[in-house]
């Protein structure tokens, strides 16, 4: 009986992907090269991707490429959306590659054969009464315009995102009615390249090209969100926030206020520009001490008023612990966002702290800033999983992480928050963008694939399977 449920009727459970982690089928259907493509496999991709002699090229001598194959959901979604079905899935995340759509991103007619394969993912999703939420864009820039205009430092690149913006969008009306514009914004403060599409060569260009190139895509997805309200006017667009809240290490007031700097800018400057349509006042202090000084034209600031977002979409990890003085050793233990270890938290075998009551505070935090519907649609346990004799994957360690994060977005929705759905992250185990492994595994349904590309592709249940399958029927009381 869903009155007497922590959770709101209709709450939107599922489970979230990227196509570059999923799809493969990286050179068919006349897709074009993005910038997962040029990402080798193994732990060094990234620091890979950003030298400066990097050239962007394919180079299968040295590297392999898990995302060229990735799970297959190419050829595979029926399976895998069956699967979803049988769980019990009422929303399905998934990103549209941009270069299926414009194989280099600058065209101006769109390739059909990458609008038709959505429209067969829509239709199958749709069939089981699943609802796609869609992010338009998830780590994969054309690769073209990584190259040829140095990715998001070009305001060229808004006409091209705003292309393939209403192209999806006219085509996809009557299917999809959840979008979302880019995944992470805020996540090119700690790392550019995947999102932007460039990496800044020097600590002093740094801060100045990433909020330029910030500029242009808050224009970008303003547009993206005016247009979804002309053409679908039922439709919910949001944008999509890495949310790792920050703590003090300590009552020291220099740590305190320096946490909350921190915040801000990492956290809440992104979502403040996206939710007001306007630059936070905090940011003045910041481009002055950094020495920003933004290419802002007449108009801009128009844009990015009217196209305010209807949600917040967060992914959330983990928190950061952080202090003012750190030194070296303390530094290489805090968490992939940056701060110091928290001694009250554990960490996964990738050193990520599990911090459930983060979540908690992170759903109160940004609710009492903009009193705007969240979404948590990234969150997950990257884990090594073994497949036992009998064929069984005991997955408990997951059902442990989920259950206290259910529960914990569970307390903040009786704290009075406005919570609109979860869709776990890699609800199909998928290639890890950090580390370009498939043994860091999230999915209730495993993949056999393995790190060095072998394996059959075969899906099994998990555990967590059958326990998520409970918790969607029960709407997050069974847990
Ligand atoms: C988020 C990204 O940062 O974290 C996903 O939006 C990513 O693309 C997820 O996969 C988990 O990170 P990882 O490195 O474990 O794959």
């Amino acid at each position: 009986n869903n009155e007497q449920t922590k959770f709101p009727e209709g709450f939107l459970w599922g489970g979230a992907t990227a196509a570059n982690q999923i799809e493969g089928g990286f050179d068919e259907g006349n897709k074009g090269l993005n910038i997962a493509d040029v990402l080798p496999g193994g732990k060094e991709r990234l620091n890979i991707l950003m030298s400066s002699g990097f050239n962007f090229e394919i180079d299968r001598e040295n590297y392999r490429y898990p995302n060229h194959e990735a799970i297959d959901f190419y050829h595979r979604y029926k399976e895998d959306i069956a699967l979803f079905a049988e769980m019990g899935f009422k929303v399905f995340r998934l990103s549209i590659a941009w270069t299926r759509i414009f194989p280099n991103g600058d065209e101006q007619e769109p390739n059909e054969e990458g609008l038709a394969f959505y429209d067969r993912v829509f239709d199958e999703l749709i069939s089981y009464e699943i609802e796609p939420v869609v992010t338009i864009s998830h780590y994969e820039m054309p690769l073209h315009l990584v190259k040829e205009y140095g990715g998001w430092r070009s305001r060229q690149v808004i006409s091209f995102f705003e292309n393939y913006t209403n192209v999806i969008l006219k085509r996809y009306k009557d299917k999809v009615k959840y979008w979302m514009t880019f995944n992470e914004i805020n996540g090119a403060l700690k790392m550019p390249i995947m999102s932007m599409g460039f990496s800044p060569q020097n600590e002093d260009d740094r801060y100045q090209e990433t909020f330029q190139a910030f500029h242009y895509q808050f224009i970008a997805s303003s547009l993206a969100v005016k247009a979804c309200k002309d053409i679908i006017p039922d439709a919910k667009i949001g944008c999509m926030i890495l949310f790792a809240p920050v703590y003090s290490y300590d009552s020291n007031p220099e740590n305190v206020i320096y946490a909350l700097k921190e915040e801000e800018l990492f956290n809440f400057f992104c979502a403040d520009v996206h939710v007001r349509g306007e630059y936070p006042a905090f940011i003045k202090r910041f481009f002055k001490e950094k020495k920003i000084k933004l290419d802002i034209q007449d108009g801009d600031l128009d844009i990015i008023k009217e196209g305010t977002v209807d949600y917040i979409g967060l992914s959330y990890y983990m928190s950061r612990t952080d202090k003012k003085e750190k030194t070296q050793e303390e530094k290489a233990q805090g968490n992939i966002v940056g701060g110091v270890k928290n001694p009250f938290l554990k960490a996964s075998d990738w050193g990520w702290e599990i911090d459930p009551v983060g979540l908690r505070i992170s759903l109160n935090k940004l609710y009492s800033r903009y009193q705007l519907p969240l979404f948590v649609v990234e969150n997950g346990l990257g884990a090594y999983d073994k497949i036992e004799e009998d064929g069984s994957i005991n997955d408990d360690y997951r059902i442990d992480y989920l259950r206290e994060h259910v529960q914990a977005m569970g307390e903040a929705v009786e704290d009075g928050v406005e919570l609109m759905g979860y869709t776990s992250w890699g609800c199909i185990d998928l290639v890890s963008m950090s580390t370009g492994e498939m043994s860091k595994r999230y999915g209730f349904i495993y993949v056999d694939k393995n790190d060095d590309g072998s394996g059959t592709l075969e899906r099994k249940k998990k555990n967590s399977f059958h326990w998520y399958k409970k918790v969607i029927e029960s709407n997050g009381e069974v847990l």
